[in-house]
């Protein structure tokens, strides 16, 4: 098979990317490992910044967003005593869509037989060749065939564990990482919310998070040290630490139910550079990951792909190879932004085992800062809503 652009993984990362080049008429393929079911059956963060919604307008695909997803204006940020609103809408003029990131992968999904996105799904082995030239190629096998698609640009879109940023020497890319001393321990439940907006809470018993998927639909986080066993924490036992740590108001509103979803997951902030090393690109978690701290990997994979489809459109129809050369310097540019908001609501939101007074004393004067200061909470909104692309 030959085709202009193949990009390799079915997230959202590679699925925005494949419509996004159709809608300019790019001949592209998606090569997935796993079957659709299962790459729906992940559950991610649903907070979409202004850059996620606009992509997503923009191809025409935002209908059950628009009907389904919350509008939110603000977030809170509790320190064990109060509640400090961000008022994202009067602070910056702008807002967050909460709509989970699996129903926007769905949304995606559906339209690639309308849009005529070829998608091929359990696709194994999938090897990158000649990546350094102009004239790539990708191997892969299915039902015991072997296959080879020729193309002009591969786009690795493939998460962190892809084969893709494995094809880039080691001489080329540097690795910066930093891996966090707990996990978040998640829980979704059919109950409504405990405010109809999110709580980011800092208690001396650790950390907690109450969000939502919809006014039915409730996603909550504690975070545990990397050693707990997720057999170790019942449903009761969690709704338990959720109700002392986000504190006595939000406890009172908290209706408790049984989880639909459970599960521990490590916390890191990643990145690789460059994203781009001859005809490959990079794009999402397959160059960097952020804490979940703030919600940025679907964003980030968002304002990646935005940038990468810009330079693949510069190519094919202009025969422009400038903006491919600078795809790299551009996505992180703004990668970095929002790994460093990401690592800051972290270290200010988490005990860190290793903390003592000194770095408690820290945290206390920050959020006593944040809490008395329209500067400080301008520059969070304007984090969180998503910086410019
Ligand atoms: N061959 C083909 N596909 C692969 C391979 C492979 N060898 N390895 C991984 N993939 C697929 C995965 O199965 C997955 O469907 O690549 C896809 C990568 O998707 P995500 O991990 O979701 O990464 P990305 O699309 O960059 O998403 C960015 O969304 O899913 C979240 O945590 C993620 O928040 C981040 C954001
Ligand atoms: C979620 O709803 O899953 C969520 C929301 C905000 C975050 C992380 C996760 O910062």
């Amino acid at each position: 098979m030959n085709t202009q652009v193949c990009i390799i993984g079915a997230g959202p990362a590679g699925l925005l990317l494949g419509h996004l080049l159709r809608a300019e008429g790019i001949e592209c393929v998606v090569l997935e490992r796993q079957t659709g079911d299962y790459v729906l059956g992940r559950i991610r963060a649903g907070v979409l910044e202004t850059i996620t919604v606009d992509l997503m307008e923009r191809l025409g695909l935002d209908g059950r967003m628009k009907e389904e997803g919350l509008w939110h204006d603000g977030f809170n940020l509790a320190d064990g005593e109060r509640l400090i609103r961000i008022d994202m809408a009067d602070l910056v003029g702008s807002r967050v869509m909460v709509y989970g990131q699996t129903e926007i992968t769905r949304d995606l999904m559906d339209a690639c037989e309308e849009r005529d996105l070829e998608v091929i799904y359990e696709a194994q082995d999938v090897t990158l060749h000649d990546v350094e030239g102009d004239a790539p190629y990708v191997t892969y096998s299915k039902d015991g065939a072997e296959y080879r698609i020729d193309c002009r640009m591969i786009a690795g879109c493939d998460g962190f564990y892809g084969p893709s940023r494995q094809a880039i020497p080691a001489s080329v890319g540097k690795e910066y990482e930093r891996v966090y001393p707990f996990g978040w321990l998640g829980i979704l439940a059919d109950v409504p919310p405990c405010n109809h907006e999110l709580i980011y809470a800092n208690h001396e018993r650790g950390f907690a998070l109450a969000s939502m998927r919809s006014t039915t639909r409730s996603r909550y986080y504690i975070d545990v040290p990397l050693t707990e066993k997720i057999e170790d924490w019942p449903d009761e036992r969690v709704w338990d630490e959720l109700a002392v740590r986000l504190g006595a108001e939000a406890a009172e509103s908290m209706v408790r139910g049984p989880s639909i979803e459970k599960s521990i997951a490590p916390l890191r902030s990643y990145v690789f550079a460059p994203m781009r090393h001859g005809s490959l690109m990079l794009c999402g978690d397959a160059a960097h990951i952020v804490p979940p701290t703030g919600a940025k990997g679907l964003n980030l994979a968002a304002s990646d792909v935005h940038y990468a489809a810009e330079a693949l459109t510069a190519l094919f129809k202009h025969a422009d190879n400038d903006a491919v050369v600078r795809y790299s310097d551009k996505a992180l540019a703004r990668v970095w932004k929002s790994e460093r908001f990401s690592w800051s609501l972290t270290n200010l939101m988490h005990r860190f085992p290793e903390d003592g007074p000194f770095e408690r004393a820290m945290q206390v004067a920050e959020l006593d800062y944040i809490a008395n200061s329209r500067a400080a909470q301008t520059s969070i909104a304007e984090n969180y809503v998503g910086l410019k692309v």
